[in-house]
């Protein structure tokens, strides 16, 4: 089996992150979102990878490389164009050949991985198989409809009247029969040839398509709250792990300290992660938090947050909370006057004073 990655599209419910980088590296817990699908689909015994890229290509190849670093085979696959997931399963057809195969979206988290998943899908011989999970806001989904048996009636990309709760995870399953329905399909109303529409075409055709209702946690990672949840379950897990330097301070609950940290005159209360080589003065950071590598905080309160590398926090009197701050952002006190605040926002910012 071989499986694609998706990791192109611009990210526009992220911006303005996303105006620099790819959402799919936007770390949680200090991992990149796609390495955690790069390894959900290695320990499920699959090793050869198809990355679809799109505009943010260079980057996405910069951090990934050639997988070797993950133990698998990884080949990038250019989209010509962001035309809809069921357009990058056709541009993946001279790399796929006629193996079955698992498309992951690259901004979907599972936490419990899917190795039960293509396990099953390996041993049921059925042509396609589907993850569902019940979530409070299936407009946002494609939305499955199943019969009394659970076998799949309908499905339907983003309907303004949903039939069920039931949302499409990003995670599917496929074997040859794909290659027929993706040729069929026709552009929806958004004008992408969606993957929605190609498994109802596996469907009317007859096909065995499967569901499986999943139990455990996912996200579909794409808006500022999801990435803070995702952050939330992921450092949960965390067990405490000290590397760093600690120095007159408490370090309490599920705390990571990376190499070459210095945490100092502080209060670090998990579940946390701090980067390497970041120094944490005389601040608080509370539970929930990552904060990534090269960094420095300076008597600052966060809580709640994520804040990428390289980043440089001084003297914020209040204290921040469910945030997310990008890479070499500075945030500090004034040194001249007038007493005012100064900015220098890119586009899409957003800053919120109590
Ligand atoms: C895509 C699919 C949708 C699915 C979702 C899962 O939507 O089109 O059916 O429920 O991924 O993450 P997108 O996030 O690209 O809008």
């Amino acid at each position: 089996m071989k499986a694609i990655l998706l990791a192109g599209g611009k990210g526009t419910r992220l911006r303005p992150i996303t105006h620099t980088s790819a959402k799919q590296l936007v770390p949680v817990a200090n991992k990149p979102v796609l390495f955690f699908g790069i390894e959900a689909i290695r320990d499920a015994g699959i090793h050869d990878i198809g990355i679809v890229v799109g505009d943010t290509a260079d980057e996405i190849r910069a951090a990934v490389g050639d997988g070797s670093a993950f133990g698998v085979r990884v080949q990038y696959i250019r989209q010509s164009a962001p035309l809809g997931l069921a357009h990058a399963v056709r541009e993946s057809r001279d790399y796929l050949g006629d193996s079955p195969f698992v498309m992951y979206l690259g901004d979907n988290l599972i936490l419990h991985g899917i190795r039960a998943l293509v396990n099953e899908f390996r041993a049921s011989q059925a042509d396609a198989q589907i993850l569902l999970a019940a979530v409070p806001n299936p407009s946002s989904f494609g939305v499955a409809e199943l019969d009394e048996n659970g076998r799949v009636l309908r499905l339907e990309e983003k309907p303004a009247q949903p039939r069920s709760d039931l949302a499409l995870v990003g995670v599917y399953m496929f074997d040859r029969a794909i290659w027929d329905a993706v040729a069929a399909i026709k552009p929806s109303g958004r004008g992408e040839l969606e993957i929605t529409d190609a498994i109802q075409w596996l469907v009317d055709a007859g096909r065995d398509v499967r569901s499986h209702l999943i139990s455990g946690w996912w996200k579909d990672t794409g808006k500022l709250e999801d990435m803070l949840e995702a952050n939330r379950m992921v450092l949960d897990t965390f067990a405490t792990d000290v590397r760093g330097a600690v120095e007159n301070s408490t370090i309490t609950f599920k705390v990571v300290i990376e190499e070459g940290a210095r945490i100092v005159n502080s209060t670090i209360r998990g579940p946390a992660i701090i980067g390497r080589d970041t120094v944490i003065d005389s601040s608080f950071i509370g539970p929930f938090t990552a904060v990534s590598h090269d960094t420095r905080i300076v008597r600052c309160e966060i809580e709640h947050s994520i804040i990428l590398e390289n980043s440089v926090l001084t003297d914020v009197p209040g204290r921040i909370c469910d945030s997310l701050v990008g890479k070499n952002v500075v945030v500090g006190p004034s040194d001249h006057k007038p007493r005012a605040y100064r900015f220098m926002l890119g586009d899409a910012s957003e800053v919120r004073i109590f």
